[in-house]
């Protein structure tokens, strides 16, 4: 079922009997426990908050509205190095031979561990979040770190990837090409590539930086335990090539089965690979290509990630996309919060996702996606803050300057 109108498109997952078996496989409970475990270890990690925001819930008559703010996560503005971070430990693990066996961080660190590792080189392509995880990780660990980032990449972003020591290249065209350069690279010099996407012959490292974000969910549920909140009943989660999404929804249908909550993937109109595949009806990932010119950057992404991809079409409820300005909405009302709710300091990917609920709940000629989601006093909304002000610049532009606003035609007065 389609619904496409001027300014947010979505379709509805029509899967009626999802094929939950790699769900369980690869999310697990005792996976996120692994993962976590080894988080806890990095010097100076923490829980990153879940956030209440009641009075904006209220406001728009739905019972709450969470977020998980990884703005804060390990001083690196970005959930990203969650997953990095876990795929250079499991593949440290396995160039050990040591697959099934713990090793600490200390350990890791290790003179006589490096010394038998010799000096690797982890190579990778971003658009800005997960190259600043890696280079992060390289650092901590001693190793050496190339990054490829494509030309619309802004400077803060590469300064932030350079600040850990890895070397910069810019790649023409966008993060699809950059993928593709850095693999053929990587062949010729010997780097080991950490990709948050897969392809064929190379899914077991994007798998393991899905596993590394599930570690953000175990928190999520303990912190809602604490609130006597079982889970959520609605998610809506943000994707370029689909990992982030596929590891939330994977872990809470793992977790819950059938009883997952309704799962609602998110992406900018210039980039919407996975809401093209879905409404394709083949089953198989469909790509973009161009410039996927969006403020969106994290989200920026032509082409699904193969091994994501399986699990989102199962899973997924429903693929919205928006243009730039619902996320440019989401920034702002995040950075001026109702009395009482808590100030979250959230760039424009990180954002999109607010955005999309309260154009959602009321827009016009939304009826149809509002009957199907139900979201009401009963709903229990989590999001995500994938990042903070990961451009400084461009998100003083938003906030302060008023950039990317939203066309009067499609304003919410509330
Ligand atoms: C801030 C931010 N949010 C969300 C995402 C989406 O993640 P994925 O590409 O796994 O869909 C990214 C990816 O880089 C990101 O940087």
């Amino acid at each position: 079922m389609e619904n496409v109108r001027p300014d947010l498109n979505w379709v509805i997952n029509q899967r009626s009997n999802p094929d939950l078996s790699l769900c369980k496989e690869l999310f697990s409970p005792e996976t996120a426990r692994l993962a976590r475990r080894f988080h806890r270890q990095i010097p100076g990690f923490q829980m990153s908050p879940l956030l209440a925001l009641p009075n904006l819930a209220q406001m728009f008559g739905v019972g709450g509205i969470w977020v998980k703010d990884e703005a804060v996560r390990l001083q690196l503005n970005s959930f990203k190095v969650l997953g990095g971070s876990y795929a250079v430990y499991k593949y440290i693990k396995s160039r050990l031979n040591l697959e099934n066996e713990e090793i600490s961080y200390a350990e890791m660190t290790s003179p006589e561990i490096r010394q038998k590792l010799g000096r690797i080189t982890f190579a990778t392509a971003t658009d800005g979040n997960h190259g600043r995880g890696i280079a992060w990780a390289a650092q901590k660990l001693g190793h050496d770190c190339v990054v490829y980032v494509h030309a619309e990449t802004s400077k803060p972003r590469i300064d932030a990837i350079r600040s850990y020591g890895a070397t910069v290249k810019i790649i023409e065209g966008n993060y699809d090409n950059a993928v593709r350069q850095i693999s053929i690279d990587a062949d010729k010099n010997g780097w080991v590539v950490i990709s948050d996407t897969s392809w064929e012959g190379y899914t077991q490292i994007p798998v393991w930086i899905m596993q590394g974000y599930t570690s953000m969910m175990s928190e999520i549920q303990e912190q809602f335990a604490g609130q006597g909140i079982t889970r959520p009943t609605h998610i809506f989660v943000q994707a370029g090539v689909g990992a982030l999404a596929a590891s939330v929804i994977g872990y809470y249908h793992a977790l819950f089965g059938s009883d997952a909550p309704k799962c609602i993937v998110v992406e900018p109109d210039k980039a919407d690979c996975l809401y093209r595949s879905i409404l394709a009806g083949d089953g198989e990932p469909h790509t973009v290509s161009g410039n996927l010119d969006t403020i969106m950057a994290g989200l920026a992404c032509g082409e699904p990630s193969p091994v994501a991809w399986k699990i989102l079409k199962e899973t997924a409820c429903c693929f919205i996309t928006c243009p730039d300005y619902i996320a440019a909405k989401g920034m702002r009302i995040y950075a001026t919060p109702l009395h009482g709710d808590p100030f979250v300091v959230s760039g424009e990917s990180g954002a999109v996702t607010l955005g999309a609920l309260i154009q959602t709940l009321r827009e016009n000629g939304l009826e149809e996606l509002r009957d199907f989601l139900k979201l009401n006093q009963d709903s229990q909304i989590l999001f995500i803050n994938t990042e903070g002000n990961t451009d400084p610049l461009h998100f003083r532009r938003i906030i302060w300057e008023g950039s990317n606003p939203v066309p009067k035609e499609y304003w919410t007065d509330s």
